[in-house]
């Protein structure tokens, strides 16, 4: 199959293939998202194929506002109608109970909830508008890679697999939506994003997060939490501390093959990089740093011959919880110990 790349302006055709069950990848403010028509069970299922995902994962439903989530949902709460007023649109997906059938269990993987997201990018929702229905809409990476932040990632992972890409330009935020459940008794964050529990809380009131500690033996509320993810091939250590830098560079040289190095441009250019050591900048600041993440780590995978990428840590806070949240999955809980170097 032949993955065609339209522009923004081009959506009425991406829509077309849609709305005859293909897929077509599209471009969100987090991460771009791999679309099929959310009403036809067997396009949905394609999804699975294209992206390897497991199929007792859950797609979240992409939408153009409120008016298309009462389609399927239950009556709206007090809670659901402030939040998707303050945050929508934007990063921000809403788990919610479903009215009985109203989705496939391709869809919804057999729970009576779903996952609504409006997202904050005016292509799609002209694409969603054009194509009338709701979208599936997981990140468009093969399942286990990072998710893809540039049109150009979607298309390395899934070129030949699906009708065509959207393409507008990078994603700006980097790291996926925030997920809250709705239907806990208390609002649950299950996935940390860019909105957070300081955000959330003046609209709403207390809220929860399950997201700190997700152990081994715990099973994860959000399906997808569950998975190994966002991994390169080389293994990813986490620097805890800025100072921890002039150690972490130490043990870099004393290797005998390249390791990546993925920091602030303070840190890289406060240290004498080794011959042995390729770097990729993160920016200036967390902001930064969170919409790189996923780019450095397809940056170093798997064409690159690192076989080690040491990785900056930030305070887990904010901002700050979906980042380490993502790194610590890349890394699989390693950290740099400088008392080791
Ligand atoms: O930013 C985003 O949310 C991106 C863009 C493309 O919109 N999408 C995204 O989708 O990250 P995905 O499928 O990669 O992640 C969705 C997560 C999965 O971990 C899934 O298990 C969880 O949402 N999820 C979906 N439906 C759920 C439900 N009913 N209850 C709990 N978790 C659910
Ligand atoms: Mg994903």
């Amino acid at each position: 199959m032949e993955t065609k790349i339209f522009k923004p302006n081009q959506v009425e055709a991406a829509a077309a293939l849609l709305r005859a069950g293909q897929l077509v990848s599209f471009p969100t403010e987090t991460v771009y998202g791999l679309g099929a028509d959310a009403t036809n069970e067997a396009a949905v299922k394609q999804v699975y194929a294209a992206k390897g995902r497991p199929s007792d994962n859950p797609l979240i439903v992409t939408v153009t506002g409120p008016a298309m989530v009462e389609q399927y949902a239950q009556p709206l709460s007090t809670k659901a109608q402030a939040l998707m007023k303050a945050f929508w649109p934007g990063s921000l997906t809403l788990i919610l109970n479903l009215q009985p059938n109203a989705l496939s269990q391709a869809v919804t993987g057999g729970l009576k909830t779903a996952a609504f997201r409006n997202p904050a990018n005016q292509t799609t929702l002209n694409l969603i508008q054009a194509a009338g229905v709701p979208l599936v809409g997981p990140s468009a990476n093969t399942s286990g890679k990072p998710s893809p932040t540039l049109a150009e990632h979607v298309y390395h992972d899934l070129k030949g697999k699906i009708a065509g890409i959207v393409d507008d330009g990078p994603a700006q935020v980097g790291v996926e939506s925030t997920i809250l459940d709705l239907t806990a008794d208390v609002p649950t964050i299950l996935r940390p994003g860019a909105v957070t529990e300081a955000d959330l809380e003046p609209v709403i009131g207390q809220v929860r997060s399950n997201h700190h500690k997700v152990g081994k033996t715990e099973v994860p509320k959000a399906p997808g939490m569950k998975y190994k993810h966002y991994a390169p091939d080389a293994q990813v250590y986490i620097v805890d501390h800025e100072t921890d830098w002039d150690a972490a560079f130490k043990w870099a040289q004393a290797q005998d093959y390249s390791i990546g190095v993925m920091a602030l441009d303070n840190v890289l250019a406060a240290h004498q990089l080794p011959t042995n050591v390729e770097a990729y900048s993160l920016g200036q600041d967390l902001s930064s740093a969170s919409h790189r993440l996923f780019a450095g780590l397809r940056h170093f995978d798997p064409e690159s011959s690192v076989k080690g990428i040491l990785t900056q840590g930030f305070a887990d806070d904010g901002l700050g919880s979906a980042y380490m949240n993502r790194l610590n999955k890349s890394a699989g809980q390693v950290h740099f110990d400088p008392t080791q170097a």
